[in-house]
C-alpha cells in the first residue's frame, strides 16, 4: 500500500502540556495534526476554538486538519481558515449545502474534507467528489475521544471508492477517525482507508507517544 498517513488527534493529548504533546507526536514521525472543533449543539461537548488552534499553528510546521463539529459551519469558515487550517472538514449532516461550505473553504485557500456520521450513507458522496481532496468516514459517533470503533463503518470505505470509480475520478484521500489504535488500523487500512486519525491510540499509549505512532504505523503495514 502506498504511505499510511498518520494524524494525531489533539483530543486525546494532555491539555495542560499541548506544546510537549505536538512536539513528541513531531518527533514521532506523525504526517498531520488533527483540531477537533465542538460547539456544544452539533455535538454535545464542547473542545477548543480557533484561538487555540493559532496557537497549536505556531508550535508547528506539519499541517493541521480541522475538524468543524460544529451547526452553521459556514459562520466559522474564514476564522478557522486564518487561525491556521490547510484542510478543513465539515459533516453533511451539519448543513444543508455542503457543497456551498465546501466552495467557501476552497476560496480561502484551505484544502476542502466532508466528513460522515456513522449513520449517514455515503451514498452521498456523489455531490461533493468532484470538489473535495478527502473523504472522512467517521468510524464512532462524533464528539468524544476514546470510543470503541464501529466495524459496521468500515464497509463504507470500498463503497466510497467504487463511487470514484463509477465517476471516473481518481480515489480522494479516504480518512477513518474514531477508536483508531494499534489493534485496529489494520482492519481500516485493509479496507482502503489511506489517511488514519488517532488520539487516544497516540496520546494515551501506555509507553508513550513514539511507541504509539510506532505501533500503529507497524499494524497499518507501512
Ligand atoms: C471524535 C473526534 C476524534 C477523536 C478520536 O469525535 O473526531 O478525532 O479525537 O479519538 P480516539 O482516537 O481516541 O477515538
Ligand atoms: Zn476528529
Amino acid at each position: 500500500m502506498t504511505h499510511a498517513k498518520i494524524s494525531a488527534s489533539l483530543l486525546g493529548a494532555d491539555f495542560g502540556h499541548l506544546a510537549d504533546s505536538v512536539a513528541l507526536a513531531e518527533a514521532a514521525g506523525i504526517d498531520e495534526i488533527h483540531f477537533d472543533i465542538m460547539d456544544g449543539h452539533f455535538v454535545p461537548n464542547i473542545s477548543f476554538g480557533a484561538d487555540v488552534l493559532e496557537a497549536v499553528d505556531r508550535m508547528t510546521d506539519l499541517p493541521i486538519d480541522v475538524h468543524l463539529m460544529v451547526s452553521h459551519p459556514d459562520l466559522h469558515v474564514q476564522r478557522v481558515a486564518d487561525a491556521g487550517a490547510d484542510i478543513m472538514t465539515v459533516h453533511v449532516e451539519a448543513t444543508r449545502d455542503v457543497n456551498w461550505v465546501v466552495d467557501k473553504i476552497r476560496e480561502c485557500g484551505v484544502r476542502p474534507a466532508v466528513a460522515y456520521s456513522p449513520a449517514t450513507p455515503v451514498s452521498e458522496v456523489r455531490r461533493v467528489a468532484n470538489r473535495v481532496d478527502r473523504i472522512l468516514v467517521m468510524t464512532v459517533e462524533p464528539g468524544l475521544g476514546g470510543q470503541s470503533l464501529l466495524r459496521e463503518t468500515l464497509t463504507k470505505l470500498p463503497e466510497v471508492l467504487a463511487i470514484y470509480e463509477e465517476l471516473g475520478l481518481s480515489a480522494p484521500e479516504l480518512a477513518v477517525d474514531g477508536g483508531i489504535n494499534p489493534d485496529t488500523i489494520g482492519l481500516a487500512a485493509v479496507a482502503g482507508a489511506t489517511t488514519f486519525i488517532s488520539g487516544s491510540g497516540i496520546f494515551g499509549h501506555p509507553c508513550g507517544i513514539a511507541a504509539g505512532v510506532a505501533a500503529e504505523r507497524a499494524a497499518a503495514g507501512d
